[in-house]
C-alpha cells in the first residue's frame, strides 16, 4: 500500500467521477476519497484503499455525494458591454443572423458598445456572468477577447479577464481574437485590418494571452487571411485555436489542423476530410450547443463522424450577446445532449477531461487523479448523468478550486 503522508485535505465517502478514460463509465469510484496538499491532488481512489499513514489536517465527510472535477467552460466571449436583444427581436421576426451582420449590426454593434465602456465598466457587468457559471461548479473558463478590433481596446479586454481571475477563484485563459469581425473604419479592406493584427495587435497582446483564435467565416476572415495570423502565433510561441465551419464550409478545420490547433470550434458544416484532418492533428472539437439554438439553425455538427475518426469533443456555453446568451454550463450539457445527440457521458467528458484538453490544461485539470489541480465540484445527485439529465436545476452542493 502506497505512502501519503501529511495533506492538507481529505475527503472521505466520495463517489467520484474521476472522469479518467479506460475503466468504468465516468471513471466511476462507488465509495472514494481524494486527498490535497498544496492545491493540487496527491491521492485519489476506492476508501478501501486509503493508505493508513494518511495524516490530514482536515477531513470531510461527503455522505456518498457525487464528486467530479471542476467544470471547465472552454469557449466564452464572456468580456463585452451592453447586449443584443433588439437582434434578438430582429431574428425573431425572420432576419437572420448573418442579414444583421451585413447590415453593420451584429458583433460590430457590440464593438461599439465594448469599445466605449472602461475596464471597471467591463469588469461590473463580466461578473455576473462569470459568478453564474462558478455557481454551477465551473472552475477554469477560457476568455476571448474579440470586440475591442483595435490595440488598445483588445489589450482592454485581455486585462479585464485577467482581472476576473484576481476577483474570483477561477483559472482564467485567455485567447486573443483580433480576427474575429473587419472593425468599420477597415470597411472594406480586411488584409489591411490583418496586417495591423499581424504586425501590432497581436504582438502588443501576447503577453496577455493563452491562445490565439479567429473567425473563419463569410462574415469573418478567409482561411488565407487567419494563416496569416497563424503564422505570426507560432513565432510567438503562441497555440491557436479557431472557430470554424459554423455557418458555412469555409476550410476551417484544414486550416486548424494544419496549425496543430488546440480546438476548432462550432464545426456544424465541417465536412468528412476536415473532420480527418482534426483527427490526425489531435485537435479538439468543441462543440457549442447553445449557438446552435440560438441561432435556430438547422445543420447538425457531424457528431457521427468526429466519433468515428476518435476526434475528442469538448462542449462549451460560447458564453455572448449575439450567437449564444448561455451562462450555464449545465445547460449546455443538457442542449449537446438533446439537440447534438452526444450521451451523458459524452457530454460531462467535453466539459472536464477534453475541455482541459482544448486548453492545453490536460496535465492540469479535467480528471480527478493525483498530480492535477485540485478542482472539484461535490454534487447532490446520485449518478453523474443526471448533470445532463435535468433542465434548470443546479445541484452543485460545494465547488473546490485549488484544494479551498
Ligand atoms: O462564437 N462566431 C463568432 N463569434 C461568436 C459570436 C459573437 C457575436 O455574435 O457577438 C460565436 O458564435
Ligand atoms: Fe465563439
Amino acid at each position: 500500500m502506497s505512502s501519503i503522508g501529511r495533506v492538507d485535505r481529505l475527503w472521505r465517502q466520495a463517489r467520484i467521477a474521476t472522469m479518467m478514460a479506460g475503466g468504468a463509465p465516468f471513471g466511476l469510484i462507488a465509495d472514494g476519497a481524494i486527498a490535497a496538499r498544496d492545491g493540487r491532488i496527491v491521492w485519489a481512489g476506492p476508501m478501501a484503499a486509503l493508505p493508513r499513514d494518511v495524516d490530514s489536517a482536515e477531513t470531510i465527510d461527503l455522505g456518498g455525494r457525487l464528486v467530479t472535477p471542476g467544470l471547465i467552460d472552454c469557449h466564452t466571449h464572456l468580456v463585452f458591454a451592453g447586449d443584443r436583444s433588439r437582434e434578438f427581436d430582429l431574428r425573431l421576426e425572420g432576419a437572420s443572423y448573418v442579414e444583421i451582420a451585413r447590415a453593420g449590426g451584429g458583433i460590430a454593434s457590440t464593438v461599439l458598445l465594448t469599445r466605449a465602456a472602461d475596464e471597471a465598466t467591463l469588469l461590473r457587468e463580466t461578473l455576473p456572468r462569470l459568478d453564474a457559471l462558478i455557481a454551477e461548479g465551473v472552475t477554469t473558463i477560457e476568455i476571448k477577447s474579440g470586440y475591442g478590433l483595435d490595440g488598445d481596446n483588445e489589450i482592454k479586454l485581455l486585462r479585464v479577464a485577467r482581472r476576473l481571475a484576481a476577483e474570483r477563484s477561477v483559472t482564467v485563459s485567455t485567447s486573443f481574437l483580433g480576427a474575429h469581425a473587419l472593425p468599420r473604419e477597415f470597411a472594406g479592406r480586411p488584409d489591411d485590418y490583418i496586417d495591423l493584427v499581424c504586425r501590432d495587435m497581436l504582438p502588443a497582446a501576447a503577453a496577455l494571452v493563452d491562445a490565439v483564435d479567429g473567425f473563419v467565416e463569410r462574415i469573418g476572415f478567409t482561411a488565407a487571411q487567419l494563416r496569416r495570423v497563424f503564422t505570426v502565433a507560432r513565432a510567438l510561441g503562441l497555440p491557436v485555436r479557431l472557430h470554424a465551419e459554423q455557418l458555412s464550409l469555409c476550410g476551417g478545420a484544414a486550416l486548424a489542423a494544419e496549425f496543430g490547433a488546440l480546438s476548432a470550434d462550432h464545426l456544424e458544416h465541417a465536412d468528412e476530410a476536415g473532420v480527418a484532418a482534426l483527427a490526425r492533428a489531435g485537435t479538439v472539437a468543441v462543440l457549442l450547443p447553445g449557438a446552435y439554438y440560438f441561432l435556430r439553425e438547422t445543420q447538425l455538427p457531424p457528431v457521427e463522424l468526429l466519433r468515428r475518426h476518435a476526434v475528442p469533443i469538448a462542449v462549451a456555453t460560447d458564453c455572448n450577446p449575439g450567437s449564444s446568451p448561455l451562462s450555464s454550463l449545465l445547460l449546455a450539457l443538457n442542449m449537446a445532449c438533446t439537440l447534438f445527440r452526444l450521451t451523458p457521458e459524452e457530454a460531462l467528458v467535453g466539459a472536464t477531461r477534453h475541455a482541459a484538453r482544448a486548453l492545453g490544461l490536460a496535465a492540469e485539470a479535467g480528471t480527478i487523479e493525483p498530480g492535477k489541480w485540485c478542482d472539484l465540484c461535490v454534487w447532490d445527485v446520485e449518478q453523474p448523468a443526471q448533470l445532463a439529465y435535468r433542465i434548470g436545476f443546479n445541484p452543485l452542493e460545494r465547488r473546490i478550486w485549488r484544494g479551498q
